[in-house]
């Protein structure tokens, strides 16, 4: 099959190239078609990435994306929130689990979020009234709303999953969140094998640090699924094991839930664990199952060896050494 690859900014030609070298060590007979994207990319010649990219991604129906840096409060608007909207990819699929040998406050994480990826604040529906006034629309549709709940409750009954619970802030936001939350509850109605119930926001933060283990599957719109993932991505070890897919119809793009973590790029240390978790989501998606098992195995190995490990999670490894302990891990297995 062909997949396009976008390193991005950052650390992202590093990771992306653990990826690379992973994928032929598999033997997975992927031929990337790489792209670049992203800041670097429109510094220097003015386009936000290259031509016949959004066309490979169209035609592959698949890409694994390195992280895009985006400018803060200024400048153009964020190539991932461009591409969700260009490719309709309206689902964020954002699993976090604990992996053994990973030192956090808990040891038996096992969630999935489901974030609305199309609407919400993310639409990019705001201006400045005045000198001192700025207006955000909100945007929460019925159809948006019941299309990512449905998504959550069919991954769930796909992988063997028992409840869904809804986030939301309706007791404020009593017409936009208080139709997400109808919407949830019209849906949940059809899936009576499912368990269904929701939770608000704030109460979730706090429910979700003292003890991770009451929820399973979270559907949210799309700014507090951005929020949680990287609370959640906290809860496992931090952003370097927070996989991603961005699903729609016809596109999925795979990414790490991080960014292009400029105080660490170019110093060949960043963790490609992220990454090559959502590189193992693309092979599930794909039907490389055994590759994808073996793939998971090697990662768990690499990730107790300290001296593999990258600094983030208390190794003193490179991403190279890493991604070759991944590799070796992997040769092992097969
Ligand atoms: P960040 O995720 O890049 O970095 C936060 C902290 O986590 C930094 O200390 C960084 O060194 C560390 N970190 C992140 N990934 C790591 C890895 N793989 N290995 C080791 N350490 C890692 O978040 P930040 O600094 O807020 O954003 C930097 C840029 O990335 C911004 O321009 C932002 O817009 C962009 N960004 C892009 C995303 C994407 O393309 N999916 C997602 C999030 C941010």
């Amino acid at each position: 099959m062909e997949a396009v690859l976008i390193p991005g900014d950052g650390i992202g030609r590093e990771i992306a190239a653990s990826v690379v070298r992973v994928s032929e060590a598999l033997e997975t007979g992927i031929v990337w078609k790489p792209y670049q994207a992203g800041a670097a990319y429109y510094e220097k010649t003015g386009a936000l990435f290259e031509e016949g990219m959004l066309e490979a991604i169209q035609s592959t129906g698949t890409a694994l994306k390195g992280p895009t840096a985006t400018p803060i409060g200024t400048g153009f608007r964020s190539i991932n929130v461009q591409l969700r909207q260009m490719f309709h990819t309206y689902a964020n699929l954002r699993p976090v689990h604990s992996i053994p040998g990973v030192k956090t406050r808990f040891d038996n994480v096992d969630l999935v979020i489901v974030r609305e990826n199309s609407e919400d604040l993310y639409k990019g529906l705001e201006y400045r009234v005045d000198e001192n006034t700025a207006h955000g629309i909100k945007l929460i549709t019925r159809p948006a709303s019941e299309r990512i709940v449905r998504f959550a409750f069919d991954y769930a009954r796909r992988n063997g999953r028992h409840k869904v619970t809804a986030v939301h802030k309706a007791n404020i936001m009593k017409e936009t969140d208080g139709l997400f939350l109808e919407a949830a509850k019209t849906v949940a109605g059809e899936y009576p094998d499912i368990r269904f119930d929701s939770v608000i926001i704030d109460a979730l933060c706090m429910k979700l640090v003292t003890d991770p283990t009451q929820f399973d599957v979270l559907v949210a719109p799309n700014l507090y699924g951005d929020i949680i993932s990287d609370l959640c991505a906290g809860l496992v070890g931090g952003l370097g094991f927070a996989p991603s897919a961005n699903i729609g119809k016809d596109t999925v793009i795979y990414e790490a839930v991080h960014g292009s973590a400029p105080d660490i790029a170019g110093k060949g240390i960043a963790n490609p664990t992220a990454l090559l978790m959502a590189f193992e989501m693309l092979l599930r998606d794909h039907g490389m199952k055994e590759k994808a098992d073996c793939l998971q195995t090697a990662l768990k190995k690499a990730l107790a060896d300290t001296q593999a490990a990258t600094p983030d999670v208390g190794g003193t490894g490179t991403t190279s050494a890493f991604t070759d302990a991944v590799i070796d891990g992997i040769l092992e297995n097969k």
